[in-house]
């Protein structure tokens, strides 16, 4: 399988957002990412359904939403009927993350799982057949343009041990500092989904870069 590139909107123009979201649509890209904060599970405020309802209605891939939020169960429902397909949770911010994943999967959507940069890979090991996605962080969540943490490449590689080893068919999503230069490690890795924001929407022509992140050249 080819590994999907999944823009982040949250590094788009918001005064311009319909023109980025056709950019992405007539684009090599995969999927939409989209970056939801609550200013509680991390210092930022971005958007929440309503913004995603109205990006969706334009976008014509996948949408995958990124929760960094407390107690995200309770916008579970109100995310589906936003239109996303993947809904990922942070470990961290949920007590009864079994409980969490079956709620999302009951409202018939893909169920992922978010690691922050400290958390080890091996607490996945209970659940990670239940799951569609796990997207290992490699930045603090909660603003784009951050640095890469390094580690990331060994969490990933350690992750498809697991995934293997468990026979779960979890894809590995990547998430903070990607770029050019360290996709292909990314890939090599275990990488089965990029997520890219600054380096996408910074530069200076986001198609090429894109279709850069997806074929290394
Ligand atoms: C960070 C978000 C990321 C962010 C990535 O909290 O989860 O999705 O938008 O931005 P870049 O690619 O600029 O690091
Ligand atoms: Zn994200």
């Amino acid at each position: 399988m080819s590994h999907f590139i999944a823009p982040s909107m949250l590094s788009a123009n918001f005064l311009h957002l319909e023109k980025d979201i056709e950019l992405i649509n007539s684009s090599e890209a995969d999927w939409f990412h989209m970056d939801v904060m609550d200013g509680m599970f991390v210092p930022n405020i971005s958007f929440g359904p309503m913004i995603i309802k109205q990006m969706a209605s334009k976008a014509t891939k996948v949408i995958d939403t990124h929760l960094m939020i407390e107690q995200p169960d309770r916008y579970i429902s109100d995310f589906k009927d936003a239109g996303t397909d993947y809904l990922t949770v942070h470990y961290e911010a949920c007590t009864h993350l079994h409980r969490t994943v079956q709620a999302i999967k009951n409202e018939g959507l893909r169920a992922g799982v978010s690691l922050n940069p400290h958390t080890p890979v091996h607490l996945l090991k209970d659940i990670i057949q239940e799951l569609d996605l796990v997207l290992i962080m490699s930045v603090n969540p909660g603003f784009g343009g951050q640095k890469f943490i390094e580690n990331a490449l060994e969490k990933i590689k350690e992750l498809k041990n697991l995934i293997q080893i468990k026979g779960s068919n979890a894809l590995i999503e990547v998430d903070g500092g990607v770029n050019v230069n360290n996709s292909k490690a990314l890939v090599d890795a275990g990488a089965d989904v990029l997520v890219a924001g600054s380096a996408v929407f910074k530069a200076s022509d986001p198609t090429a870069t894109i279709s850069k992140l997806k074929h290394f050249n």
